[in-house]
């Protein structure tokens, strides 16, 4: 658990249980298929407002470079059936991420932010390029630690990093993505991070939210 004057920045639920095989297997294909790609155009295109994410930055290391964005995809009723059985019984749909390289393929970090359209998130990682990928929480000094959703910057240059964690593939993490954070060394192409994430609502802290939990 990484916490930050008493906030839960994120955890790992051990209770829940492991993906079957078959969903394992369904993430995988939809996350690996070409045409899932992300079109020049089209509605798939502007939903991911490239503005935002493929955007110019100043990395942590002040190189600028291009930002490295999760790019995700719909899962089937039968995945969210099975989510709503054994992880928890309200959520609004589940998604398979690909951390997308950015047209000039130069981008290892998804630039510091918070969340569009979610306050928590389940995440659990199918697979990684490379296992030193660091999720950092950040504070931009002088403002609040929680922050509105779609809040983006630039670069680092005003933050202080308040945690750190390391996710693995094959287990289950809350998170708490009204804080900045950042993602960092995403190697490899398509395949360099690919996740399941599933948007929670609510209180996920409280009991018996999770099921088993
Ligand atoms: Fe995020």
């Amino acid at each position: 658990m990484v916490e930050y004057n008493n906030i839960i920045l994120t955890k790992q639920l051990d209770f829940l249980p492991e993906l079957p095989q078959d969903l394992f297997d369904e993430a995988m294909n939809i996350a690996l298929d070409e045409s899932s790609s992300v079109p020049s155009t089209g509605e798939l295109y502007k939903e991911l407002s490239p503005k935002i994410w493929f955007r110019e930055i100043k990395d942590i290391d002040g190189k600028v470079v291009r930002g490295r964005p999760n790019i995700k995809f719909p899962l089937s009723d039968n995945f969210n059936k099975w989510v709503r059985d054994n992880i928890c019984t309200t959520h609004d749909g589940s998604y398979v991420n690909v951390a997308y390289q950015n047209n000039e393929g130069n981008g290892t970090t998804a630039p510091v932010h918070t969340d569009m359209s979610r306050d928590w998130v389940l995440i659990y990682l199918l697979e990684t390029s490379n296992p030193d990928q660091y999720t950092k929480f950040w504070k931009e000094n002088d403002k609040d630690v929680e922050r509105p959703r779609s809040t983006f910057l630039n670069d680092w240059d005003n933050c202080t990093e308040i945690g750190e964690v390391c996710y693995e593939v094959g287990n289950w993490y809350l998170m708490k993505t009204t804080v900045l954070h950042s993602i960092h060394n995403i190697k490899g192409d398509r395949r360099g991070r690919i996740s399941i994430q599933i948007k929670v609502d609510g209180d996920p802290l409280a009991a018996g939210y999770f099921v088993g939990g």
